[in-house]
């Protein structure tokens, strides 16, 4: 395995206990928010078979599974054992033991071709040692037009809003994450992962290098996410486009 899956491994196998309420303090709640937004945008279906990649404590995979009309099941895939086992404590006291969870390398998904009728991202893509392979290997999996939906934070465009969050991101959410992880780095890290991430248009080259279409990109809360939506198809004829609505 690459280095840098290792360390990001080690690293949510530390911080798992304090994951989610870090999650809900640093982004003072907006986070439900942000998985909401990615789940409106899945294609959700009845006894549809969805992927979610980097499920870590399994909100996401939990929330598809609330929707009215949810999959059938949720495959949940990560590097770390100690964020699955939350995730697996939240399903059984949700009652939704239709998540299955395997612990596996998001570069080399361990499922076969066309398994996957959507796959799902959130907060998980920046970490990938190789991103370009993680894509190949999500369009592998997905049948062809299976939908990936991917949600990664971003650096806000908006002039004063910008520097403002820059602030808070890297001095005060280390400070913070810190104090109540016990690990400073782990949020040093975030900080540092979201400023190297291609994001926004480099992201969609990306997707549509690995062969998805129709990809497009959305921002929330004044960029500081973005929802990133992108089809599989077994044509060529990439195509894409911002929204910034
Ligand atoms: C920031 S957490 C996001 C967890 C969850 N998706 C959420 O919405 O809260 C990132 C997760 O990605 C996992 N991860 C990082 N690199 C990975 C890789 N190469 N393959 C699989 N999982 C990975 C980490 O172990 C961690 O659980």
């Amino acid at each position: 395995m690459h280095e840098k899956s290792e360390r990001v491994g080690d690293m949510f196998n530390r911080i798992a206990a304090r994951y989610d309420l870090l999650n809900h303090v640093l982004s003072a709640g907006t986070d439900f928010y942000w998985r909401k937004s990615a789940l409106d945008a899945m294609n959700l279906r009845s006894g549809a078979r969805i992927l979610d990649i980097c499920v870590g404590t399994a909100d996401l995979a939990l929330g598809a599974l609330r929707r009215d009309q949810y999959p059938n099941r949720v495959v949940g895939v990560d590097l770390s054992m100690n964020m699955m086992r939350i995730g697996q404590e939240k399903t059984r006291r949700a009652s939704r033991p239709d998540v299955r969870f395997v612990c596996g390398n998001a570069e080399e998904l361990p499922f076969g071709a066309c398994e996957f009728d959507g796959a799902m991202v959130a907060f998980g893509v920046r970490n990938l040692a190789d991103i370009p392979a993680g894509l190949a290997s999500v369009n592998r999996v997905l049948k062809p037009g299976g939908q990936l939906v991917v949600l990664e934070l971003s650096r806000p465009t908006l002039q004063g809003f910008r520097q403002l969050f820059q602030l808070y991101f890297r001095h005060l959410l280390p400070r913070i994450g810190g104090v109540i992880s016990g690990d400073g780095a782990a949020y040093r890290y975030l900080h540092s992962s979201v400023m190297a991430f291609p994001e926004r248009e480099r992201f969609l080259h990306l997707m549509e290098d690995a062969g998805f279409v129709s990809a497009r990109y959305r921002d929330l809360s004044l960029g500081i996410a973005t929802l990133y939506t992108g089809i599989k198809t077994s044509t060529a004829a990439a195509s894409h486009t911002s929204d910034l609505t």
